[in-house]
Formats: structure tokens, C-alpha cells, sequence
């Protein structure tokens, strides 16, 4: 299988480099810069290497370098905006800055003929964002394109199969990206093309079973896309040897603690154990209207119960864990097995006995982990369920939580969510629930007074949850919402539409 190295320097679109190399069927991987030796390189064989963008300037001291004897391993390699310019700098060129000439944005890019540049025309637009530009090119280099203010938009030294490029590929702004990247991949680092997440889904089901056939995997299932898709492969691998548990704090929206038990253990014939703990959550969250508590006090009784019922199977083998590869990048780059200490479930749980943690999605990006979700056959209201916080409704309940107040918001966030369903509207939110304010309001219904609770809708559109907008919903859809709830969900009278983006709001209300 060819493997393609992202050298990060810190860059902020390194996952999206690697993405994009991967759609193109030719597996990525991402190592910091620091955390992996020539030896390594040497040794896993790359096709080629790329080098990230980066925050530094080359002349900063501070700034990450690479070791220079990289450029002899034989291994093409593309450098993208700092990477480019990086290797103008080590390889004796010139990076200057460009204070009054910096360029942002869409920019308007003429290239030369190149390999690296098949099916791209002359002129065509590309996602600019430096303040330094590459003003001399090293020895052995020719430019390759130019923008109207940078006289090296490209460079390439095909002797040493080393090229740079000022603009960023990855960005769907560079109308040609990944077309410069496939050329990359294929015309020069000569690719096959031939990896794909469901195929390793299959090599790993082969390789597990192999592995763990007869001993037992415990994984605790949350119904969230990572857990269930490494659910259903190890179920695919050891079948009855994996156990799941499946720990239902009564804080789920309504009906999805059957759901889930219902296709694991129905249509999948998943071993699972559910656990009904609605009523053991609630009495620890008598009174507490505190948002942090409430998340501390789940965390916890979560880890409580998983272990009540880990310690009943004994001792196990292998515990499993739902850690995606974006999660293995964050906390150490890779370098060492991270263990995923999820603020849902508030880390690992600490008497029951394991040989070895088993993660078997921690190679995939989360589009990839659904794709092989889908193809394993996970129902689309899993492989595309929207992301739900651990705790629950209980972060959406504002003040004391109740048995009646989790009833009103499921029957209420139902209502929401089967309208949207409906409506379809064309802008489909990210994410989208009811929240469950603590105030009540004057209504009438009848002839009657109410003195009922209000509901605010929640709708954002994010690419990354760290920013989110709210979502123009058309007012059809708000108006049917309002209507069948403040109708159907006795004891609430009023609904609201938060219009509040984030930041300054985040998207949950505590
Ligand atoms: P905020 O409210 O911080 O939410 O803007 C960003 C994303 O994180 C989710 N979220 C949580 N997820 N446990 C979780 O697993 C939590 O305690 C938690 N709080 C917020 C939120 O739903 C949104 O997708």
C-alpha cells in the first residue's frame, strides 16, 4: 500500500492536506515534523512526502526546520506555502516579507507547463495566504508560476523531484487543488490509487479475528458514529467474544436508547447489555441546576455503572474504544496510543482488568469511519446522527432536571426534529435540538390562562463546531414547529428561536 507522509509544521489545514490525499484513494498519514526520524521515514517506505503550511516565518529561530538530509532519501516531496518556502530557504534561497504585497484570499495564479500542473489551465484561481513570498529561488530550481505580486507562486527542481507551491491545494478555494494534487500523487510520486477505508475495514475484521477470536472485547456503546461503527466491525471480527454495554442514562432523545438496543441486538445480534439507569442518573441530579456539575455528576455514574457491569463479565481481554484519527493527531501527533478520556464518559474506568486497549478507527478521518459504517451496513440515522453531548438532555434542561421536564423536551425535540425532516429545507442544519428554558410564560389556550414553560429551537451551521452560525430557517418550518408543540406538548405555552451564533453563544445553553 503507498503512503503518503504529511510533514505538519504546524499548519492549520493539516488534516484537510491529508483528507484530500486520501480521497484520491492514496493513504495519508500526518507526523509532526519533530516527532519522526529520518530512519522512520527511510523505513516506512513513502511514496512521497509533503511538507504543511505553518504560522512562522522561516527567518524566525524558533521556526520549525526540517533535517535537510530528508531532501536525499530519493522521496519527491511538495512543499505547500511555508513548506514551499522552506525549502527556497534551507536549499540557499531567498523568503522575504512581503508587508505591502501580502496576499490573501482568491488570488489569480499563471502557471508553465509541468507535470505537476497537468489539466490545469494557465490562468486559474487560488487560495492565497502569506505575508513572506519566496524572492530568490535556490539552485536547481525554476519557477513555475507567478501572481500578479509573487514572482514564485511555484517552483520545482525535477532532478530532486522536489517542488513547492505558494498557494494551498487543499482549500476548495484553489479551483484545480485537487487537481495539482493528484498530479503530485500519480505523475510523480507514481501512485497506485488503490487504498480505500471500506477495504481496510475488511483487512482489519480479517486481522481481529485472527487477533481476538475467543477472547473477550468489552466496548462500552454510546449510539454515537464512532462507537457503533467500532462496534459493528469487532461484532464482525469475534462476533459473541465482543460484548457491548450500553449504559442509557435516561437523557437520550426519544426513543433512541430502543433504537439502539434495537439494531444492535435485533438486526445486528450484537451481545449487548443495556443498562436501564434513568432512575439512578435522575436521583443524583435531584436539585443540581449547576451546568458543570451536571456534567461531572454523569461522567462519573457513567463510569460507575460501565463497571458494575464490566466486573460481572469478568476479566477481559481487550477493551475497546471508539478513538477516530483526528482524536490521535490531537493529543500527541500520532506518536504514542492515545487513549481516548472522552469528557462523555470522563476517562478510562479504573477496576476492571484489561490486557490491551483495541481502537479499531484510530487510522480513519470521520467521513471515512462513516463510509465504512455504511458499508457494514449501520442504519443512516446512525452513520449521520448529529452530534449529541454526553450528558444529554440534561445540559439542555436549564436549571433542576425532572422526570416530567425530560419528557416535555424529548416529545418537544421530536416535534422539532420530525418537521425539519419533513420540510427538508435546503439549508439543513448541522445541528439542531430544543432547549428547555427555565422560564415560564403567560399563555391562553381557550378560554383558559397558562402559566406554561418556554422552549427555545436551536439551529446552526458549522463546519467544526468551534464557530458555528445560527441557520436561516425559513419561517414555514419555525412556524409548524411552534405550532405543533405549544399544541401537543402540554406545559409549554411559548417557543423561541435562539438567533445567536457562536462565539459569542456556544451552541448548547449551558
Ligand atoms: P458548545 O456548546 O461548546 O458545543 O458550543 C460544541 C459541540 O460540542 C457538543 N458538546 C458536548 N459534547 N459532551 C459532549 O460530548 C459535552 O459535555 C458537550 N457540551 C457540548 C455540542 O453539542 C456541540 O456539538
Amino acid at each position: 500500500m503507498d503512503k503518503i507522509l504529511v510533514l505538519d509544521f504546524g499548519g492549520q489545514y493539516d488534516q484537510l492536506i491529508a483528507r484530500r490525499v486520501r480521497e484520491q484513494h492514496v493513504y495519508a498519514e500526518i507526523r509532526s515534523f519533530d516527532r519522526i526520524s529520518l530512519s522512520e521515514i527511510q523505513n516506512a517506505a513513502y511514496q512521497g512526502i509533503i511538507f504543511t503550511g505553518g504560522p512562522n516565518s522561516v527567518y524566525d529561530p524558533a521556526s520549525p526546520h526540517y533535517d535537510p538530509k530528508i531532501l536525499d532519501l530519493g522521496i519527491p516531496i511538495l512543499g505547500i506555502c511555508y513548506g514551499a518556502q522552506l525549502l527556497a530557504y534551507m536549499g540557499g534561497g531567498m523568503v522575504s516579507n512581503a508587508e505591502h504585497s501580502s496576499e490573501y484570499g482568491k488570488t489569480l495564479v499563471t502557471i508553465q507547463e509541468h507535470d505537476l500542473f497537468e489539466n490545469v489551465p494557465q490562468e486559474s484561481v487560488c487560495w492565497m495566504s502569506h505575508t513572506d513570498f519566496i524572492s530568490t529561488i535556490p539552485e536547481g530550481f525554476r519557477v513555475l508560476a507567478v501572481t500578479d505580486k509573487c514572482p514564485c507562486a511555484a517552483m520545482a527542481d525535477d532532478a530532486r523531484q522536489l517542488y513547492g507551491i505558494q498557494f494551498h491545494p487543499e482549500v476548495t478555494h484553489t479551483v484545480f487543488g485537487r487537481q495539482i494534487l493528484h498530479n503530485f500523487l500519480f505523475n510523480i510520486c507514481h501512485c497506485a490509487g488503490d487504498w480505500d477505508a471500506a477495504d481496510q475495514a475488511h483487512r482489519i475484521i480479517a486481522q481481529y479475528r485472527a487477533q481476538y477470536a475467543g477472547k473477550k472485547v468489552l466496548l462500552a456503546l454510546s449510539g454515537g458514529v464512532d462507537s457503533s461503527v467500532a462496534a459493528l466491525l469487532l461484532h464482525k471480527a469475534v462476533g459473541p467474544d465482543l460484548t457491548c454495554v450500553f449504559v442509557d442514562h435516561g437523557l437520550m432523545r426519544k426513543d433512541e436508547g430502543d433504537f439502539v438496543e434495537n439494531t444492535f441486538r435485533h438486526t445486528f445480534g450484537v451481545n449487548l447489555i443495556r443498562v436501564n439507569a434513568g432512575d439512578r442518573f435522575l436521583g443524583k441530579l435531584i436539585s443540581v441546576s449547576d451546568p458543570e456539575t451536571k456534567r461531572k455528576i454523569i461522567g462519573e455514574e457513567f463510569i460507575r455503572v460501565f463497571e458494575e457491569e464490566a466486573r460481572k463479565i469478568g476479566h477481559v481481554h481487550a477493551l475497546a474504544q471508539g478513538t477516530i484519527y483526528p482524536d490521535v493527531i490531537e493529543s500527541g501527533k500520532g506518536a504514542s496510543a492515545v487513549i481516548k478520556s472522552h469528557h462523555n464518559v470522563g476517562g478510562l474506568p479504573d477496576v476492571i482488568s484489561f490486557d490491551e486497549i483495541v481502537e479499531p478507527l484510530r487510522d480513519f478521518f470521520k467521513d471515512e469511519v462513516r463510509q465504512i459504517g455504511t458499508m457494514l451496513g449501520l442504519p443512516s440515522e446512525l452513520v449521520w446522527r448529529q452530534p449529541f453531548p454526553g450528558p444529554g438532555l440534561a445540559v439542555r434542561i436549564i436549571g433542576d432536571i425532572t422526570k416530567d421536564k425530560v419528557a416535555m423536551l424529548q416529545d418537544a425535540d421530536a416535534i422539532f426534529r420530525e418537521v425539519l425532516a419533513a420540510a427538508h429545507p435546503k439549508e439543513m442544519p448541522d445541528q439542531y435540538f430544543a432547549v428547555l428554558t427555565n422560564t415560564h410564560t403567560v399563555g391562553v389556550m381557550g378560554d383558559a390562562r397558562t402559566y406554561g414553560y418556554t422552549v427555545a429551537l436551536r439551529a446552526v451551521s458549522t463546519d467544526d463546531f468551534m464557530t458555528a452560525e445560527w441557520t436561516r430557517l425559513p419561517y414555514k418550518v419555525l412556524e409548524q414547529a411552534s405550532n405543533r408543540i405549544t399544541n401537543e406538548v402540554p406545559g409549554i405555552s411559548r417557543v423561541v428561536y435562539d438567533i445567536s451564533s457562536k462565539p459569542p453563544a456556544t451552541v448548547e445553553w449551558e
